[in-house]
């Protein structure tokens, strides 16, 4: 199995989403996000699907939906267990990119987390799940404007 990832930008509340949309504008993290995993497998819910309004380019997009007809124009996966089997096939790396329901369930399965951390407080409606940072190792951090890119390894993927 390909290593799983998860990518996400949050505040330090955890706040990743308002009324379906991302709470803030920051350019720089989406163009590291494409960095990031272009050429890799995307995993997400059909809400952030949704919000994103199209496939991503350059990357395989496999989209969670008990209801395959939402999402038609996308490679929909009615399972965690289809889509991690159709991108085992595909043999990229795998990024969980949300939302919260599908970084809820991926979480436990991740070796490597990337997170922006957003400097600035806004209100959310949907929240990143906790976190116990004593699982995770630091292993980068890089400084750019209004968020800290951070990415982490699974300890216990270390040993
Ligand atoms: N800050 C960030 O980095 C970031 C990243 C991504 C998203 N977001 C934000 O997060 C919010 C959306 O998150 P969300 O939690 O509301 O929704 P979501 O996780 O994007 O999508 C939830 C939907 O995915 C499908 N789904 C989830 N688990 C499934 C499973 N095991 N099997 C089959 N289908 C499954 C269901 O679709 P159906 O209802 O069609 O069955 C469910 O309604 C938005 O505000 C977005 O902007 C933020």
């Amino acid at each position: 199995m390909p290593h799983i990832h998860v990518i996400v930008a949050m505040t330090r509340h955890h706040v990743i989403g308002k009324s379906g949309h991302l709470p803030w504008r920051l350019p720089a993290d989406l163009h590291l996000f494409r960095q990031l995993t272009l050429g890799q497998t995307l995993i997400g819910g059909r809400r952030t699907f949704a919000e994103i309004g199209h496939p991503l380019d350059g990357r395989l997009n496999l989209v969670l939906s008990r209801d395959a007809d939402r999402v038609a124009d996308l490679s929909p996966c009615r399972t965690i267990k289809e889509a991690l089997a159709q991108a085992e096939e595909a043999g990229r790396e795998i990024f969980c990119i949300g939302g919260a329901e599908l970084y809820r369930q991926m979480l436990p399965l991740a070796t490597w987390l990337h997170i922006s951390w957003v400097e600035q407080e806004y209100d959310g409606d949907v929240y990143f799940p906790d976190l116990n940072m004593s699982d995770w190792m630091e292993t980068t951090c890089s400084q750019h404007p209004g968020f800290r890119h951070c990415t982490y390894q699974r300890r216990s993927a270390c040993d």
